[in-house]
């Protein structure tokens, strides 16, 4: 069984999500583009005459570009299809949640698991992640206390098949999700077969499970400070049958012994996590690698250093307006100097931005 059957919409919600990716298709596609024709035909050019060079930051143009109607039209779209997201996963969240409790009671007693989820309810969660709905996500991605609490992975589940698939990922919810990682392993390291296997931010797990089964003689552990999650991803794990080991720490102090993984990995975790620990998690990665080992994370390409000024000017929107509070801190970090910071050696570490259809992705590491 896969996530897809836990959370599985009837028709009638599948329609109604449908037309939600709609939205968010055409948000995403001519309303962006018309917010960046608008910049180089009107707001560029003004801002080129009124500074007397071109400008440098996004500053020097937001105002401006901010009250343009293409603007203004971009954003309605993207925070509305954001709400609209929210409710029509709700409906499905609400209908399958008992369902998934059930599961989740019958894994508690089932008398041969393959995995793990090790919970920690006094791990003190950094804010904003602890108090901020990220995505918008009602609830956020923690989720309570209360050891049947699924719906945030629900949520998540069900965000993943509009919003990733929205902004041009197909595969979001699938194994397609890890393609980046495998493919740069298998560019870049051929002939590694990584024997233990350290997954920070993994969240629900869809991409840990690709490549727990790339890696099926690997010990696999997941680590995530949101227990709603956590909980789900174990679920479709073990529904799967695939020996993850889900526990609920933080990435910047993970508590496993130093030296002890061949891979250290994450999944779209450093733009959605308090860019004042990006340089802890870097470190603690260093720390938990083996000589020998490699780091490898894949994640979103909004650096600065590579957008133009009205890309960033929309991110920097979506900062303040639709729950992504750390776009802006991980968009001006130059990875490549955190790494060397971080007690890795130059010549080891890697950046590159990777294409695959449409869209641009960043992956970054190193081995030791
Ligand atoms: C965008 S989600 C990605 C989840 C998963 N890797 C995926 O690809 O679907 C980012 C995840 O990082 C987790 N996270 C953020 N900061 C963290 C931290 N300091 N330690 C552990 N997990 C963290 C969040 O709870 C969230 O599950």
């Amino acid at each position: 069984m896969s996530d897809q059957q836990v959370y599985v919409p009837t028709p009638l919600e599948k329609a109604r999500q449908d037309f939600v990716l709609g939205i968010k298709f055409l948000a995403n596609g001519i309303a962006q583009q018309r917010v960046r024709d608008v910049y180089r035909h009107d707001v560029l050019p003004q801002a080129e005459r009124r500074l007397g060079h071109a400008p440098t930051t996004r500053r020097e143009v937001e105002r401006d570009l901010a009250r343009t109607t293409a603007f203004r039209s971009w954003a309605v779209l993207t925070h509305r299809s954001q709400g609209m997201m929210w409710d029509a996963i709700e409906a499905t969240t609400r209908r399958v949640a008992p369902q998934a409790v059930s599961q989740l009671a019958s894994l508690r007693t089932a008398p041969a698991k393959r995995g793990s989820l090790e919970l920690d309810p006094a791990l003190e969660i950094p804010t904003p992640i602890s108090n901020t709905e990220i995505h918008r996500q009602p609830g956020g991605f923690v989720g309570s206390a209360d050891p049947d609490d699924l719906v945030p992975g629900l949520r998540y589940i069900g965000a993943s098949l509009i919003y990733a698939v929205g902004k041009g990922q197909a595969k979001a919810a699938s194994d397609g999700r890890a393609h980046n990682l495998l493919s740069q392993l298998q560019a870049r390291f051929p002939d590694f077969r990584p024997r233990r296997i350290l997954d920070l931010g993994c969240g629900v797990g869809v991409h840990s499970q690709a490549i727990a089964l790339a890696f099926p003689e690997a010990e696999y552990h997941g680590v995530d400070v949101a227990a709603g999650l956590l909980r789900f991803g174990h679920l479709i794990a073990e529904q799967r049958g695939l020996p993850i080991h889900f526990h609920q720490r933080d990435a910047s102090r993970t508590g496993f012994e130093a030296a002890s993984f061949d891979l250290v990995l994450s999944n779209i975790l450093f733009h959605e996590t308090n860019s004042a620990r990006l340089p802890q998690i870097l470190r603690e990665c260093r720390r938990v690698l083996k000589p020998g080992g490699v780091m490898l994370h894949a994640d979103v390409a909004t650096q600065t250093s590579r957008l133009e000024l009205d890309d960033q000017v929309m991110n920097d929107w979506q900062v303040r307006w639709n729950g992504e509070p750390f776009w802006t801190g991980y968009a001006e970090r130059d990875m490549h100097k955190e790494m060397i910071a971080a007690g890795f050696a130059p010549e080891q570490c890697f950046t590159e931005y990777v294409t695959h259809g449409k869209s641009v992705g960043f992956v970054f590491g190193a081995s030791v």
